[in-house]
């Protein structure tokens, strides 16, 4: 009996604590003008709660506080738009002082001069370089005979053997973009690699400076990169001959137009371009192959399409524009895998203002969640939009519609976004010309906050 009483006691003591600590971080938050919502826990926030149910949580707050809402998430107080207008608004904006939000661990790690950490004139000067290294007539003439040259190489000998596809399509990704940069020495990216590694992980932790933690390996991480770029940057400028890469370019950017990039800000140019290929590249490759797999229609459909260009070539003949330019259902099933698997859920800002929006006050220094998953799944828009059906985008509006933020929006719009294509066709290209495969099964998929399979995603795989 007695120990009941402590129980019943002890169970009304939390509570009364965990109301104290809520109330008190609503408090903490209370502004007027503010738009609804929860804070959660101190410090903590809603983090678990967003983490956990991912779209659902999302879905829940905007049931009952309408598209714009508060919270506390990732450490930050934030407002969480899901309003279409309001989130096209904000990404063409920056000029009015919304900026990009991304965590401090990340600028950290990705370096002063990553084109996140600034704005204004800089922004305009680093975007500038990276569009002349990755405009399509560079993709064209420089990059596409790169990327095709390392896909033949990198899905040869894959017959009768069980791979992991995740696997794969991440040295994809990675080898591919340092091919084209200019770093192609085995010795070199056999060092490179498992750094740059150590540096994508770092930039989704916690910024705890500790030994042991992801953080500071992904600190380390950076500082041997760095090194590294910088010899190579070294022995570039002394050799006289020309690679006809972006490093080469890179270099000639400074003697033949006004702009002086310093080397800090090459070196941050070079991890820029291959953090930002990396993870959505290699995702959106694997979930390619997952939803070919899970559609035997659109796999004809899609396999037809390039034997149609291999007839038209001998065995070692590579692809060029042209041929990819004629792979519009290839262009199709990637954008449809974009959507339906949400490769990005949305991106950050902050205000360095107190900004109104929609009749609230967003104080200076919150960030917003502009979160552009909802979008991908409006009826209205992409009809039946759980089915997937990559024909709905043999309609070319789809893509030009003002609410196609799969690769963002505004000043920020990903400059990537061919190259990205171009790279996910030409994977596509060899391994549906090459081989037949199934999956081995019992591998586990999530999708949210990332999409992932935590323990990968397994293959069987045979010659075609
Ligand atoms: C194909 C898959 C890709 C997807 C889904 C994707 C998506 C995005 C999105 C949503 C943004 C906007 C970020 C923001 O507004 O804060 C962005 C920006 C960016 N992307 Fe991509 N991206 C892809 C591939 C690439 C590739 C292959 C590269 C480089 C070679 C690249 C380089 C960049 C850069 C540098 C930015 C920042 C632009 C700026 O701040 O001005 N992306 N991307």
């Amino acid at each position: 009996m007695v120990f009941l009483g402590v129980v019943f006691i002890g169970v009304i003591l939390v509570l009364c604590v965990c109301t104290a600590l809520l109330r008190w971080n609503e408090v903490k938050y209370r502004k007027k003008g503010l738009p609804p919502g929860t804070m959660g826990w101190p410090v903590f926030g809603e983090t678990t709660e967003f983490l956990k149910q991912g779209p659902s949580f999302m879905k829940n707050q905007r049931a009952r506080y309408g598209s714009l809402f508060r919270s506390h998430i990732l450490g930050c107080p934030t407002v969480v738009s899901m309003d279409p207008e309001l989130n096209r608004y904000i990404l063409m904006n920056e000029g009015k002082g919304l900026l990009p939000g991304y965590p401090q661990s990340m600028l950290t790690i990705l370096g002063e001069c990553n084109i996140a950490s600034v704005h204004g004139p800089l922004h305009k000067d680093m975007r500038g370089a990276m569009l002349s290294l990755i405009s399509p007539p560079i993709i064209r003439d420089q990059l596409l005979p790169k990327i095709d040259q390392f896909m033949r190489s990198h899905l040869s000998n894959w017959n009768d053997k069980i791979i992991n596809i995740q696997e794969k399509t991440k040295e994809m990704a990675l080898l591919s973009s340092l091919k084209q940069i200019g770093i192609e020495s085995n010795t070199i990216s056999e060092f490179f690699i498992p750094e740059f590694y150590k540096l994508v992980l770092g930039t989704l932790s916690l910024p705890i400076d500790l030994p042991g933690t992801n953080y500071r390996r992904a600190i380390q991480a950076r500082k041997k990169i760095l090194i590294i770029l910088k010899e190579i940057i070294e022995e570039r400028r002394a050799s006289k001959s020309n690679q006809n890469d972006m490093l080469d370019s890179l270099l000639r950017i400074d003697e033949s137009s006004k702009l002086n990039l310093t080397d800090q800000q090459i070196i941050d140019l070079i991890i820029t371009l291959l953090y930002s290929g990396y993870e959505t590249v290699s995702t959106t490759s694997m979930m390619v192959v997952k939803y070919l797999h899970d559609h035997p229609r659109v796999l004809e459909e899609l396999r037809n399409e390039h034997l149609e260009v291999r007839k038209r070539k001998a065995p070692e003949d590579p692809i060029d524009w042209n041929d990819y330019r004629s792979m519009s259902f290839t262009r199709a099933v990637i954008l449809e895998t974009m959507r339906i698997a949400t490769i990005v859920n949305g991106v950050l800002r902050k205000t360095t203002q107190d900004m109104e929006m929609k009749g609230f006050v967003i104080p200076k220094g919150w960030k917003i969640y502009v979160y552009t998953r909802e979008i991908n799944y409006d009826p209205f828009l992409y009809p039946e939009p759980l089915t997937f059906n990559p024909w709905r985008w043999q309609d070319k509006r789809l893509e030009s519609q003002q609410y196609f933020l799969m690769f963002g929006g505004g000043s920020r719009q990903c400059p990537g976004k061919e190259l990205g294509i171009v790279e996910i066709t030409t994977f596509i290209h060899y391994f549906v010309t090459r081989y037949r495969w199934e999956e081995v099964g019992g591998d586990t998929l999530l999708k949210f906050p990332r999409v992932e399979a935590p323990n990968g995603l397994h293959l069987r795989v045979w010659n075609y």
